[in-house]
């Protein structure tokens, strides 16, 4: 089902943005387009857009009832939520847990070393200058935002990760690393933004010890590993097991 909608604001690689009949709310449509390393890669899988809204609706308002701030106002159909409107900073902020994915391409870190405490790196969000790590004098010359600003980020990422972190474990999940994104509302607040899913985050499953099999995020289609749709759809019926159903727009 689709939401009546306004027109579309803005295009991304796997959600579409439109105007909604509020100022101050936009409408996300979760497509089912995956694409990895700077969407050289692409496919879609039928109901990814759906599962990925609704395990973000979920986490958000998971978040929500935890104080952290976030754009999720409601669920309006199944692939498609009402947010609020934000002003997105052009900013990947990644955290890991576990060592793995570029971490391990770009250092000696071992796969697999527990990082403690978590590691928190900034990326510039950019697809045609691939998305490059930011040191943090680069980040400050950018002048994106604030010096007080990067603390509350740094601050509300490292408890998004607490969070997290102790939800999945009730799951049986291993939380492994999380790109988040914020954006500023026209109230000048920096909220949590764009999604929680298994395309934005790396989820392994304690229940199995194969280190493939275990892969229940992107990293099944990054590498090829069959069973996309499945492990997505794993992930959200453990989430359905212990919350209840996000709320919907009336
Ligand atoms: P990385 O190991 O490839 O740097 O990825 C770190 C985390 O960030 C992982 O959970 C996947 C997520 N991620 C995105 O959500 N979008 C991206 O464009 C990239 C590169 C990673
Ligand atoms: N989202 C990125 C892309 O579209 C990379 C990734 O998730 O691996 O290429």
């Amino acid at each position: 089902m689709k939401p009546k909608h306004g027109q579309l604001l803005y295009q991304g690689k796997a959600k579409r943005i439109f105007q909604s009949d509020f100022d101050d709310q936009v409408l996300v449509e979760f497509k089912n387009d995956a694409t990895a390393f700077n969407a050289l890669k692409h496919q879609e899988f039928e109901d990814k857009g759906r599962i990925n809204c609704q395990i973000s609706a979920h986490l958000f308002e998971m978040l929500e009832s935890q104080g952290v701030p976030n754009h999720y106002l409601s669920l309006a159909a199944d692939c498609w939520m009402v947010v609020e409107r934000v002003r997105i900073i052009p900013l990947e902020v990644v955290i890991r847990n576990i060592a793995t994915g570029s971490l391990c391409r770009e250092t000696p870190i071992k796969q697999g070393d527990e990082l403690l405490p978590p590691l928190l790196d900034f990326y510039y969000k950019d697809d045609q200058m691939g998305d490059p790590l930011l040191s943090e004098a680069r980040l400050e010359k950018l002048e994106l935002l604030s010096e007080k600003d990067r603390l509350e980020i740094e601050r509300i990422a490292f408890r998004v990760n607490l969070l997290l972190q102790s939800f999945f474990e009730k799951l049986d999940l291993t939380l492994v690393d999380f790109k988040l994104e914020f954006g500023i509302n026209n109230q000048g607040q920096i909220l949590l933004a764009d999604e929680i899913s298994p395309d934005t985050c790396r989820i392994w499953d304690k229940r199995i010890r194969d280190s493939k099999e275990r892969i229940l995020d992107k990293d099944r289609f990054r590498q090829d590993l069959g069973g996309v749709i499945n492990a997505y759809g794993e992930v959200l019926k453990r989430i359905q097991g212990v919350s209840s159903t996000p709320r919907i727009c009336s």
